[in-house]
């Protein structure tokens, strides 16, 4: 089932004034620190997303080298498991395929809104599953490397991306959760497709389902969440992307 957004920032104050930056700043802290999103609603066209997530961190180049991407249905993706394209994703984290560190935050802010049902992006943090699970578990999570690859569409794009990480790692900055319904290869009995059945049920369950107006954007930290998407129909909706290292 899924929820409203309760963390929900407005670029406009009361009196309909665009924020001061710095309060606006504080806020948006504030609640990622409690929730681990932000979606920022009342967007003027004066807001500058690009100039606000820098105030974040240092940007990390999409796949493309586009350090500002677009997500919109991309010609010859349909058949595959791509974001640019229709179809639903699953829950999963970002950047499992990258060598490094994966990006802190995810920023998607909405250039034209999906006319219809369906396109929302949906989230789901995973602090409480982590915190209630066994030692014996966690710790298997922490130690086990695990082999991820990158998906279909990414492939497609010439990227055939092959890392080990494993699911949980303490970093210095917090702890980072790494997760795919399909891009971890394992074998069937390993207790980790135990734990992909597991959150994905979870996540179905328990998502907040956030449905963009125009300018709306939405951060999340992807050290802690999990995302995924509805599919929908109209060909139109865009989004902008942006990730950040932090
Ligand atoms: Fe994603």
């Amino acid at each position: 089932m899924a929820h409203s957004p309760v963390s929900i920032l407005s670029q406009l104050d009361f009196n309909g004034q665009p924020l001061q930056e710095e309060l606006l700043l504080r806020t948006f802290h504030q609640l990622m620190d409690e929730h681990g999103y932000v979606l920022l609603c009342n967007v003027t066209e004066e807001f500058d997303p690009v100039r606000f997530c820098r105030g974040l961190g240092d940007f990390v180049p999409n796949y493309t080298g586009a350090v500002v991407g677009d997500v919109r249905p991309e010609p010859g993706m349909d058949d595959v498991y791509h974001a640019g394209n229709t179809r639903p994703l699953t829950p999963h984290s970002e950047g499992y395929d990258f060598a490094i560190t994966p990006p802190h935050y995810i920023a998607l802010w909405c250039v034209t809104p999906a006319n219809g049902p369906g396109g929302e992006t949906t989230l789901m943090d995973t602090r409480p599953l982590v915190d209630t699970m066994s030692e014996q578990e966690r710790q298997h999570f922490l130690t086990t490397d695990y082999a991820w690859k990158t998906t279909e569409g990414v492939q497609r794009l010439g990227l055939d991306l092959h890392t080990q990480h494993p699911i949980l790692e303490e970093h210095a900055k917090g702890r980072i959760v790494r997760f795919s319904c399909n891009n971890l290869i394992r074998d069937e009995d390993d207790p980790v497709a135990e734990l992909q059945v597991r959150w994905h049920k979870t996540f179905e369950r328990d998502h907040v389902a956030i449905d963009y107006r125009r300018r709306d954007m939405l951060v999340w930290d992807n050290w802690r969440l999990l995302h995924a998407r509805n599919a929908f129909s109209d060909r139109n909706r865009h989004l902008r992307r942006i990730q950040i290292a932090g």
